[in-house]
């Protein structure tokens, strides 16, 4: 079959035309990122050592973009993200820097029982705001609202599972404040968001005689827990919408902890 050679030129130069639109959009496209990415580098005084640095930044940074930018045009999204500081980071480097380094599983055998299991689901308050009610296990069992020292388990709860600011767990957290003989005030030992040597003798203000993990995966169990007492929660912090979140209620899935 003859193609008429009008045609065949016709459709050739159309190709051509538009890819080369497409490459000039392209191309503003990235002019507009590289202008976006050195306003953002001037924001948040980031510096890179060479040009080739520069342009594998600006690589992250673009689907960074990209990623932040469809999440938020999504229908429904309960919460939202935004181009932070984390931007020039992919999600392998954030996880390996930014969050939690220092989680191993623990060894430790847990205790057993679940001290709520025979409190009636039908029987809990529809909501309860811990915040509302003095929130804190000690205020429950004493009347007395204690504000207790974050630092002191940063500096002191070391010699264990548990890296001040490279992570920890509240199972371990727990063990140490039992070992410890409790914890000291907050006022007496105020947090300072960095690792610090442990001042040793604080007088205790507050302690635990033992603590439970809530039955996994039962969230029956997890209501009749809260609504008697706040309950610890660890969070994975690792995912690309905490890397980036910036609003709203978070919803997403539960991943997996290790990060
Ligand atoms: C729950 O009820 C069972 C059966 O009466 C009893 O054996 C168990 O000790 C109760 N658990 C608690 C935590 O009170």
């Amino acid at each position: 079959m003859a193609i008429p050679k009008d045609l065949v030129i016709a459709i050739f130069v159309c190709a051509f035309s538009c890819s080369a639109a497409l490459a000039a959009r392209d191309l503003s496209d990235d002019s507009a990122m590289v202008a976006r990415h050195e306003q953002w580098m001037a924001q948040y005084s980031r510096v890179y050592k060479d040009a080739n640095e520069k342009a594998q930044r600006f690589e992250v940074f673009k689907a960074n973009v990209k990623f932040i930018e469809s999440f938020n045009a999504a229908v429904n999204r309960k919460f939202w993200l935004g181009v932070n500081q984390f931007a020039d980071l992919t999600n392998e480097e954030f996880r390996a820097t930014k969050t939690n380094k220092g989680f191993k599983p623990s060894s430790m055998k847990l205790p057993i029982g679940f001290r709520y299991e025979n409190v009636s689901v039908d029987a809990l308050p529809a909501t309860i705001d811990w915040r509302t009610n003095g929130a804190g296990i000690v205020k429950i069992s004493t009347g007395k609202l204690i504000s207790l020292s974050e630092q002191e388990l940063v500096d002191c709860d070391v010699h264990g599972e548990d890296q001040g600011c490279e992570g920890g767990l509240m199972d371990d957290a727990f063990k140490f404040i039992i070992k410890n003989g409790g914890l000291t005030t907050e006022s007496s030992y105020p947090y300072a968001a960095a690792d610090g040597k442990c001042k040793s003798g604080s007088n205790s203000a507050a302690t635990i005689k033992g603590y439970e993990d809530v039955p996994a995966n039962n969230e029956a169990a997890l209501m009749k827990a809260v609504a008697n007492q706040p309950v610890s929660v660890a969070v994975d912090g690792g995912d690309m919408t905490f890397q980036f979140y910036s609003g709203g209620v978070m919803t997403g899935s539960c991943a997996f902890l290790p990060h």
